[in-house]
């Protein structure tokens, strides 16, 4: 939510500026704006909607060339999407500018006061009265550092704040709580980006900022405080992938290229984690043995697609180490009073680290005794920082709003956690175990071979662009993945689309079923767990009697749902419970090209942001 850039150097601070904004608009969309140190003085200017806007304003009004300034793209919270209320925020002087990303819980009673002392505030947003709050403190004590830090110190809520002052012109101030804010040092030059793709392209050295801390930025150097104006350690770190791989590189759109690397990605997530022997090697998972031997119960945090890859973990969880495994969406989890104890693993899984509601829950869990290992595809965020553990997801950068890669590269690192507890625990499935650890070393080249057989996927999704709702079915783990082609679709082509376990369709939705509505069904395979294929194939039968077109996904060899399939969508065969690196895929296809089709923008959907940083 909310995109954030701050630079000081020797470069033109607009276009660095710019150019990190470009590659962070997927965090927000509703408003963009910059604002540079100059003659002096300080320059701003701001749009609503895309950065296309604010680019279009800057040819028609240059701002003068600086070296020092910042930037935001903006995932509306309070205020609507206007111009006066997209950032940078002046003060009334016009010598302070500020971006934020977050929410500022007591704005209005600071706003009141800042009305009572004279000052004037032009927009809806809680950001403003910051901006006024920093010009007043650095009045008296002439040092942007200073002033934020006692800024800071009156503020609550989640924010990532990022100053300049035209008194101070070669200097960029940053601060954070609960909200993500990364330094990348480079030669000469600094930069301040909610995450590193903003910098990427200038330096691949970083720096992690810890919680309630300020940064001072200026040409030679970073200095870092608490919001106290103690010393504090910061984090240094190599940034492992480029700028390329945050760019199209010939796709149309980041989604087409996030869902054709995941075969890679997949192949990367593995990569290390199994021995030449076949066993898995998970020592950055730094819970031991004796500790992982005493849990007696697993509960899964997450939100949206990730809590569907939870859901699917909880079937191999379940399966291979007989612990009770709970999954819950991490905003309800702390409210509802968990029992939790020392004995409970508590898994977070998030593709940014930042996700606000699985960094409270698992802040909550740890309060509890409980220790929390964390599944994250960011190095150096929040909630790995905060976890115990962390298994990192090698998917590389997400950029598309709609997780492709990050899911199947989450189910990976959801079945190595379940493997390895099966392993050190020395269940009865001890030669099961073996077996799917083959399996899954070779499960990207079955990726590979679904995203070669997609075109007609793409056809048939075309084909039902005019349509206003389609299903998703499941049984097993066909049922999370049924739930994650619903929330593509919704998401994506902003249609009315549910996903239902197949045996409850009896229960109440078998009432949608129309004629022509399109129902995707994903089929269990017929080996193994046969029942649950047979009472499916009967669920194919029950909705295409009542007029449903049928869109089966099964695997290749399966012929008994071949009289009842519409269309068939075939898949390569895998272990059961494996089955969702497979089955998802077309399903992410399907929604890309329909929302496509529909015209709606694939990358950036509307109302949407990635990296929820906001409860
Ligand atoms: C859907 C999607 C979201 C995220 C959710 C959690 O395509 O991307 O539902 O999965 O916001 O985000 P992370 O994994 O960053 O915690």
């Amino acid at each position: 939510m909310c995109g954030i850039v701050g630079y000081v150097g020797s470069q033109s601070a607009l276009d660095v500026v710019m150019a990190g904004l470009k590659r962070l608009e997927y965090r927000g969309y509703d408003s963009a704006g910059v604002a540079v140190l100059a003659d002096g003085g300080l320059a701003a200017a701001k749009r609503a909607g895309k950065l296309v806007n604010l680019e279009k304003e800057l040819v028609d009004r240059p701002l003068p060339s600086g070296s020092t300034g910042i930037g935001h793209t903006r995932w509306a919270t309070h205020g609507g999407p206007t111009d006066a209320n997209a950032h940078p925020h002046l003060d009334n002087a016009g010598r302070v500018a500020v971006v934020h990303n977050g929410i500022i819980e007591n704005f209005a009673l600071l706003r009141a006061e800042l009305a009572e002392r004279g000052h004037d505030l032009a927009s809806e947003t809680d950001t403003e009265v910051v901006s006024h709050l920093l010009a007043e403190e650095f009045s008296s004590c002439a040092d942007l550092a200073e002033a934020m830090r006692l800024v800071c110190r009156r503020l609550e809520g989640a924010f990532t704040l990022v100053a300049v002052h035209a008194d101070e012109p070669d200097v960029v101030v940053g601060a954070r709580r609960n909200s993500p804010l990364v330094v990348g040092v480079g030669e000469g030059e600094a930069f301040l980006a909610s995450d590193v793709a903003a910098f990427i392209a200038h330096t691949r050295s970083a720096l992690e900022l810890g919680q309630d801390q300020v940064v001072e930025l200026r040409r030679d150097g970073v200095t870092v405080t608490g919001f106290d104006g103690s010393a504090a350690e910061v984090r240094s770190y190599h940034v492992d992938w480029d700028a390329s791989a945050a760019e199209k590189g010939g796709y149309d759109y980041f989604m087409l290229k996030e869902i054709a690397e995941q075969p890679k990605a997949v192949a990367d997530t593995l990569l290390g984690r199994i021995d030449v022997s076949g066993d898995l090697t998970l020592d950055e998972v730094r819970i031991s043995a004796s500790e992982l031997r005493e849990v007696d119960k697993v509960v899964i945090v997450a939100c949206g697609t990730a809590f569907h890859a939870g859901l699917i973990a909880k079937y191999a969880i379940e399966h291979w180490t007989r612990i009770p495994c709970e999954v819950e969406l991490a905003s309800e989890f702390r409210y509802r009073d968990p029992i939790l104890d020392a004995r409970s693993l508590v898994i977070a899984i998030s593709q940014s680290g930042e996700t606000m509601d699985t960094l409270m829950a698992l802040r909550h869990a740890r309060e509890q005794g409980s220790k929390v290992l964390a599944i994250c595809n960011t190095n150096g965020s929040t909630i790995p920082r905060e976890s115990d553990a962390v298994l990192y997801t090698h998917a590389g950068p997400e950029v598309a709003v709609a997780s492709t890669k990050a899911f199947l590269t989450q189910l990976v690192a959801c079945y190595l956690v379940a493997l390895y507890l099966g392993q050190v625990r020395g269940t009865k499935w001890g030669d099961e175990i073996r077996a799917v650890i083959r399996d899954l070393a070779e499960i990207s080249g079955e990726v590979e071979r679904v995203l070669e057989t997609m075109e007609p996927v793409r056809a048939l999704a075309r084909s039902l662009a005019d349509k206003n709702t389609v299903l998703f079915l499941g049984r097993h783990v066909g049922y999370p993945v049924a739930l994650e082609g619903a929330l593509k679709l919704k998401e994506l082509a902003y249609m009315h689309a549910e996903g239902f376990a197949a045996g409850e369709l009896k229960h109440g939705p078998i009432a949608l079923i129309e004629d022509d509505l399109p129902v995707v069904v994903v089929v269990p395979s017929p080996r193994g767990r046969s029942v649950l294929h047979d009472k499916i194939v009967s669920n194919i039968q029950e909705i295409r009697a009542r007029g449903a077109r049928t869109i089966v996904i099964a695997e290749e060899g399966d012929e008994a749902v071949v009289p009842y399939a519409d269309h068939l969508i075939r898949i390569p065969v895998t272990p059961t419970l494996l089955q969702p690196l497979v089955a998802t895929v077309p399903l992410q296809v399907f929604a890309c090209e329909l929302a496509t089709a529909r015209g709606n923008e694939v990358d950036q959907p509307r109302n949407l942001a990635k990296s929820v940083t906001v409860e």
